[in-house]
């Protein structure tokens, strides 16, 4: 089995990661986040009991394993102690187990304000966020001035950062009634969490080099997809990080030769939340009812999922990014009982027939797609745990799926429950 297990998403998010990772997990030492922030949700199903995750690591509901959040992680610290309080009310404790990197830039209510502020600015062009303060607080962090959770413990230097955001923030905050904008209270309240933050600050990059020595099992949870990348994703409707397969690297300090399997995880369809190029969107019956067949509405905010096709031009873009040699499906029994599935291609643009993206990824606002049609099956897929037991279609679905990204399956997901699962 291998020991360094990335997880990513390889579409525009809510791929299923948050099962998937809670699925590996059981078998792992450690589980990391590594990019993003608040903006992710992730949620398992465990029995009757549902959770929902933006920033703990997905792992931190198996109560024997360590949990990290690197310095690629934008941390906003009043969010983690919600989701640190709601866990102690299920019973879960963290002590002990919660590792965060002294490096993490910190989401701070000024952030989310400015999120605000400019998406509102973007007018008819906004990028439709999740209004986390994701985007302000990297933006932050590349200027070299964000504050870090290390900066709790050093009250007059944090005092002289926040001071210096009353400066650069003059545009934000000068004459502003919102409370988000008042750097007094968020000092305040910044001091009140020292006590909680204090004991979980650790040299992350340490522990997991210490644990990869010792051949202890790790997982790399990624958050958001890869199309949503910001070096490599439909820029410039795409999130503040990098969520491809380099980013867990950056974000916890671990060299590449440790990683030993890059597991991209894919939705058996397609969703986006937010604006943005989506090919095999379907604007009509069919995505109406992938979403509510998929129940396919926002974790994080709750907005509805537009959804799709499969797109293979885009996938096979991914996969190489990644270097994804095994593949997690989830949500196959969202398709059951649809006569036909078509899955994406190729591209036709400019009277061109293109197998790959085009080089101005702006430009997949204007392909059309190209679709192979595949029989559908009426079977119920829910729950079922062996491949064999999947209609002679749904099968034949998965291996084109393969057969043409050139990876193996190594996990179906037949159902939002940890039990509902192919291991292949
Ligand atoms: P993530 O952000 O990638 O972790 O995904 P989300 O949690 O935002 O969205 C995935 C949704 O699909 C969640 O509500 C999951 O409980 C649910 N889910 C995951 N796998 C399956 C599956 O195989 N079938 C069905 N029907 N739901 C699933
Ligand atoms: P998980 O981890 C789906 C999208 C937003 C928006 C764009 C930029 O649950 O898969 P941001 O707030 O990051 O500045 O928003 O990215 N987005 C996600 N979409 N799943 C996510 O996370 C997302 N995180 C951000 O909808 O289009
Ligand atoms: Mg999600």
């Amino acid at each position: 089995m291998a020991k360094n297990r990335i997880v990513l998403g390889c579409q525009w998010g809510d791929e299923g990661k948050g099962k998937i990772v809670d699925l590996l997990a059981a078998e792992a030492d450690i589980i990391a986040r590594f990019q993003g922030g608040a903006n992710a949700g992730h949620t398992i199903v465990v029995d009757d009991r549902k959770f929902k995750f933006h920033l703990l690591p997905s792992g931190i509901i198996h109560p024997d394993k360590q949990c990290v959040i690197g310095n690629g992680v934008v941390l906003d610290p009043f969010g983690v102690k919600e989701e640190l309080d709601l866990l102690a009310t299920q019973g879960i404790s963290h002590q002990g187990r919660l590792w965060i990197s002294p490096a993490a830039n910190l989401v701070l209510p000024y952030h989310k304000l400015i999120d605000d502020v400019q998406e509102q600015a973007r007018g008819t062009g906004s990028i439709g966020t999740t209004k986390r303060g994701i985007g302000p607080a990297y933006v932050d962090k590349v200027a070299r001035h964000g504050i870090r959770i290390v900066d709790l413990f050093a009250p007059d230097r944090l005092k002289r950062r926040l001071e210096y955001q009353r400066v650069i923030k003059q545009q934000y905050f000068a004459g502003s009634t919102d409370e988000r904008a008042d750097l007094d209270r968020t000092y305040e309240a910044l001091m009140a969490l020292t006590d909680l933050f204090k004991p979980l600050v650790v040299d992350v990059s340490r522990l997991l080099n210490d644990a990869i020595r010792q051949g202890k099992v790790i997982l790399y949870e990624g958050a958001q997809g890869s199309l949503l990348d910001v070096d490599l994703g439909t820029y410039p409707f795409a999130t503040s990080s990098n969520t491809t397969v380099g980013g867990a690297l950056t974000g916890l300090g671990v060299g590449p030769k440790a990683i030993d399997e890059v597991v991209g995880v894919i939705k058996a369809y397609t969703t986006r939340v937010g604006a943005g190029p989506f090919p095999t969107e379907l604007v009509d019956d069919t995505g109406e009812r992938l979403r509510s067949q998929g129940d396919e509405y926002g974790t994080t905010t709750g907005r509805p999922r537009r959804c799709g096709w499969l797109d293979l031009v885009a996938l096979r873009h991914v996969v190489r990014l990644n270097g994804v040699e095994s593949i997690a499906v989830t949500k196959l029994d969202v398709l059951d009982g649809l006569e036909e599935i078509k899955i994406c291609q190729a591209y036709e643009l400019d009277g061109e027939t293109l197998t790959e993206v085009p080089l101005d990824l702006a430009r997949l606002n204007q392909v059309k797609p190209v679709y192979h049609t595949l029989p559908g099956w009426s079977q119920d897929s829910t729950g079922l745990t062996a491949f064999d037991d999947l209609a002679p279609n749904a099968q034949a679905y998965l291996r084109y799926i393969a057969d043409e990204l050139g990876v193996e399956i190594c996990i179906v997901s037949t159902g939002a429950k940890r039990q509902e699962t192919i291991m292949v």
